[in-house]
């Protein structure tokens, strides 16, 4: 038999666990979000949506290097929503005279997706 006070110990001990348990889960989910995907695979996202054949990684092709707009941006916190715009609307005008057409096939979330990560490259 246990006494009152082991009891007592017992009984915040697992209480402690609990939120341990619940810490962690709040952590893992937190990192999960923070790096939903790896980046290989959010190049073969970038692929698959049709990214790639204007732009690259690390060099221009049709459109400027991904590097290139990491670096153009570095630091500007509404770099993600407005590069989002105007993934999905198209434009031009900011690195030569060819537009981007609109890619409309992208829901908000995957075009935030994508820029989240173009920004991310170094
Ligand atoms: C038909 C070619 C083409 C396709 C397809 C294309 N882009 Fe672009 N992209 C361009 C061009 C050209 C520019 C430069 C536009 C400018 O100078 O304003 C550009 C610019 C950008 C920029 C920088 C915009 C700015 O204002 O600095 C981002 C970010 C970008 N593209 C992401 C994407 C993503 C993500 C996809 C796939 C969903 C994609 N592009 C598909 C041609 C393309």
């Amino acid at each position: 038999m246990l006494t009152a006070v082991e009891r007592e110990i017992k009984a915040s001990l697992e209480d402690s666990m609990k939120h341990c348990m619940k810490l962690r889960t709040a952590w893992a989910l937190l990192l999960l979000g923070a790096t939903v995907v790896p980046a290989w695979a959010q190049l073969e996202f970038a692929q698959q949506k049709n990214c790639l054949g204007c732009h690259a990684v690390d060099k221009r092709v049709l459109g400027p290097a991904y590097k290139d707009i990491a670096a153009k941006y570095a630091g500007q916190p509404d770099a993600l929503d407005k590069l989002t715009q105007k993934v999905r609307k198209g434009g031009s005008g900011v690195w030569g005279i060819l537009p981007m057409p609109a890619n409309t096939q992208l829901s908000d979330a995957e075009a935030r997706q994508l820029v989240r990560w173009i920004l991310s490259l170094k």
